[in-house]
């Protein structure tokens, strides 16, 4: 939710710190600030606003001289936006700086016991109680040889929740300090300096080596060396990890926004995901790791996930079951990890996050892992807490995914449950070879299919101009049709802010056709054959109440023509990989609604890219 940097070397730190947090601040932007000691004391510049308004205050960083500092960029948890409640925070004394990424469970208690003892608070934020508490124990530990690392472990012990902290000492101003616990953090260690991180593309300037601290691990920067300890305070070692991502992908690379840019990546994104798992004509999951024994005791899958991630799931229970007749439960994590749910021995729990660092999907799979119940990841961000944490990890190749609407990773993780179903029905001997390979042809065809809807782009940015104002959008359809639905609608909502709600065709009848009314924009995806005419009686039942409808259908269904006041037709595909194609118009409708009503498509308001607080 929040993004922390730090940095400690031979360069002046502001700057450093000011550009890791522009690579950050899709992860919150509401207020953002920087601590750096200067040599003889720490100073802080914060503000609420946007990373621009630091800047500007700091000009660039240069009021503010010194080598080693750390910085933030928050998404308000607890205290609104505010000066005050940007970070980092001091103690009193101003000798300790803190940045924090996540939420302090029981602040409340711990914030009684400090004001009881006689601290004084000038925020309403979680996170200054560690700047106190470290103070406390500081005071505490003077005696103490590892005084610092004492502390760090004493408020380790006692606070409870998620973090990623950064911490520098005025009494220790040749170190920066870092520790985790759910939330991520990576070290980078450079040729002119080290630097901490929420996530790689804060640090990919500087370095590409870089360590993934583990939970309840501290790490210790100097200079030129990088230590690390445990929870207990004793030394550990760790192995440095090389990325080897495209820089530039990371950067917006002449597109207007991440959000376009990353779209018209998906071929490649789903080309990357694809092409490494597909050998001699047949679909081989290495990083599965399960016999084809272990598939054919699967009794039931549970796919767990949050928001886009979710949708995806919702398409591969369709695929799954249609294909290699294994039943699948779809859950909402938030939901999952509450309702103690009820799973058996030879389940299989699929756990689809980008980030892999989405709390609540986090602790299903841990509520999953408790059970004693085959996990297996579906994440994009590699090294993610998801990622390490589940049993198997079957990663989407998609790079670093910026804006905060996902697309090609929402595009690569379809991909991924494609290949899931093929290769687990194909052990179940319940699809034949020839099958497999008339479906992989169609699956190489794909990013072709999905490059030619983006270069048709006019048609729908028109559409989509006459679509700015409106109120309430419906986007209808059966089986996987509705499950692209569900993203559709999504998509518009998180970017341009306008009211919708994906609904299956069939249901609309039951309440909520009363909300349409003359001019209602809905629309409808017909992409599944066997369901046409039923989606198209659901059609004609909102036009004869005045809908206006917008119909993404298979190039072969002129039938629509006639009951639709816009069509896009989608190339022939897989019954099963329509929704590849499908969610590309409606990816671009929501970008255009959202151009037009001039919102930030990049960070929208409210969100965050990875959500890493419950
Ligand atoms: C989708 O555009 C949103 N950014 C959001 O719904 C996202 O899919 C959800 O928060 C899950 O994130 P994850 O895939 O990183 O777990």
């Amino acid at each position: 939710m929040c993004g922390i940097v730090g940095y400690i070397g031979e360069e002046q730190a502001a700057p450093i710190l000011l550009d890791g947090l522009a690579k950050l601040e899709y992860r919150g932007y509401d207020s953002a600030g920087m601590a750096i000691y200067d040599g003889e004391k720490i100073n802080i510049q914060k503000s609420m606003g946007r990373l621009k308004v630091l800047s500007e205050l700091t000009h660039d960083g240069s009021t503010m001289p010194g080598c080693i500092g750390i910085g933030h960029t928050r998404w308000a948890t607890h205290g609104e936006p505010s000066d005050a409640n940007a970070h980092p925070h001091f103690n009193e004394s101003k000798t300790i700086a803190v940045v924090h990424n996540g939420i302090i469970e029981n602040y409340v208690k711990l914030k009684k016991k400090l004001t009881d003892k006689g601290y004084q608070f000038l925020s309403e934020t979680d996170t200054e109680v560690v700047a106190h508490l470290l103070d406390y124990y500081y005071k505490k530990n003077e005696e103490k040889p590892d005084r610092i690392i004492e502390t760090i472990t004493k408020v380790m012990h006692r606070v409870e929740g998620s973090y990623a902290l950064g911490i520098i000492f005025q009494d220790q101003p040749d170190r920066v300090y870092a520790l985790r616990k759910d939330s991520p953090l990576i070290v980078g260690k450079g040729a002119h300096g080290n630097l901490i991180a929420s996530d790689v593309p804060a640090v990919l300037k500087y370095t590409r080596d870089v360590y993934f601290i583990d939970n309840e691990e501290i790490a210790c920067l100097t200079k030129e060396e990088i230590s690390f300890f445990n929870s207990d305070g004793e030394s550990i070692e760790k192995t440095s990890k090389r990325i080897d991502w495209d820089i530039n992908a990371a950067e917006k690379g002449g597109y207007e926004h991440f959000l376009l840019k990353e779209m018209y990546e998906q071929p490649k994104t789903v080309r990357d995901t694809l092409n490494p798992r597909i050998k001699d004509g047949q679909i081989v999951i290495e990083e599965l790791g399960m016999t084809d024994e272990e598939i054919c005791a699967i009794n039931r899958i549970h796919i767990v996930a949050c928001g886009s991630a979710y949708h995806t799931g919702v398409t591969a229970k369709y695929i799954m079951e249609g294909l290699a007749r294994i039943p699948v439960e779809v859950d909402l994590a938030s939901e999952f990890r509450y309702r103690n749910p009820i799973l058996q021995k030879n389940d299989l729990v699929i756990i689809i996050s980008q980030s892999g660092e989405t709390a609540d999907s986090l602790a299903a799979l841990r509520e999953a892992k408790e059970q004693g119940i085959t996990t297996l990841g579906i994440v994009n961000v590699v090294g993610s807490s998801i990622a390490r944490e589940a049993d198997r990890v079957m990663y989407t190749w998609a790079g670093p995914e910026i804006s905060v609407a996902t697309t090609k990773a929402y595009s690569a993780q379809l991909i991924a449950h494609y290949l899931l179903a093929i290769h687990f029905a194909k052990v179940k001997g319940m699809i034949t070879d020839e099958k497999v390979a008339d479906m992989i042809t169609e699956l190489k065809a794909l990013p072709a299919q999905i490059e030619m809807l983006l270069a048709n782009k006019e048609k729908i940015q028109k559409m989509a101009n006459r679509y700015v104002g409106a109120k309430d959008v419906f986007f209808i359809g059966r089986g996987i049709d509705y499950a692209i639905g569900l993203e559709g609608s999504l998509k518009l909502k998180e970017i341009s802010y306008i009211h919708s709600e994906a609904y299956a065709a069939g249901e609309l009848k039951h309440g909520t056709i009363s909300l349409i009314e003359e001019g209602t924009l809905v629309i409808s995806l017909v992409t599944q054959k066997d369901l046409y005419l039923k989606t198209i009686s659901n059609i004609v039942e909102v036009r004869s109440r005045g809908a206006v409808v917008f119909a993404v259908t298979n190039e072969d269904n002129t039938e629509i023509e006639k009951n639709a006041d816009y069509v896009i037709y989608v190339p022939q595909t897989n019954k099963y990989f329509t929704n590849s194609l499908a969610i590309v118009p409606l990816q671009l409708f929501a970008y255009y609604v959202s151009i037009g009503r001039g919102c930030d498509v990049d960070k929208p308001r409210n969100l965050a890219k990875s959500v890493t607080v419950e």
